[in-house]
């Protein structure tokens, strides 16, 4: 983290939780975001959005939706649209999140569309971006990154355009192998100079998450980069305790750093 920006924690529910888990687990987030120093943010799966936004409303924990369509309306059968999202309370979306790229054939011109249509509804769009393991073994990280912040980056139209990135490499989800925080610095290094090239000042306050089998236990290993800017957790956001000691790590006195 750095003095400029506050760390974002979030929490991806994929397709996890039945109502009342919802509930339940917003009522947590909410309890320990109440005086935390970081910001906070959920994203339940859509059937649950107007619930939780019924929980979180007022308080420090924001709303998101795991992804959206790049359309305004029309018929697209069981997509979801940015307008309807910021209509149930969301502030945030998820763009091109690597279950979308992968098992549901979005790709980078799909994920802009999406970008660019969160934009346009009023959201902010969390750009994801992260190579599989080929990618790295075959040395092609950096440019993999690159080219997917870039169909992102084309769609935003000025400086007060919201953006978030989430850094998430793809070997790392969901496999309790974590990237090291070297490793996320390298890359969220690559990732803020991109930035950089077109908007300095974007560059200076835009939040890249780190997300990859995070957990309370190295949630402070990463803060302490300067680069990471906060986490987007996947399955230990779905236990309420581990997600409220998330929301309240620091770099200096993170559970179990
Ligand atoms: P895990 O925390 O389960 O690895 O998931 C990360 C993720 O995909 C968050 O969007």
């Amino acid at each position: 983290m750095s003095a400029n920006r506050i760390p974002l924690i979030a929490g991806n529910w994929k397709m996890n939780g039945s109502r009342a888990d919802a509930r339940a687990w917003a009522e947590a987030a909410v309890a320990a975001a109440g005086d935390a120093s970081n910001d906070a943010a959920v994203f339940p799966p859509y059937p649950w959005l107007g619930e939780v936004a019924g929980v979180v409303g007022g308080s420090r924990v924001a709303l998101g939706g795991q992804a959206c369509h790049g359309e305004v309306s029309g018929a697209y059968t069981a997509a979801v649209s940015a307008g309807m999202l910021m209509e149930t309370g969301c502030r945030y979306v998820l763009c091109g999140h690597s279950e979308r790229r992968a098992l549901f054939g979005e790709d980078d011109a799909f994920v802009a569309g999406t970008l660019g249509a969160a934009l346009r509804a009023g959201l902010e769009p969390v750009l994801c971006v992260g190579e599989t393991l080929e990618e790295r073994e075959t040395g092609n990280t950096q440019s993999v990154l690159l080219r997917q912040v870039d169909a992102g980056l084309a769609e935003i139209r000025g400086p007060d355009d919201p953006l978030t990135i989430a850094y998430e490499p793809v070997w790392a989800i969901g496999t309790g192998k974590a990237a090291s925080p070297a490793e996320a610095a390298e890359a969220h290094g690559w990732i803020r100079a991109r930035v950089a090239e077109t908007d300095a000042e974007r560059a200076g306050r835009v939040r890249i998450l780190y997300g990859g089998s995070v957990n309370p236990e190295n949630i402070g290993g990463f803060l302490e980069v300067p680069d990471v800017d906060g986490a987007l957790i996947g399955g230990a956001a779905l236990d309420p305790a581990k997600f409220s000691a998330m929301i309240r790590a620091t770099p200096a006195t993170a559970p179990g750093a």
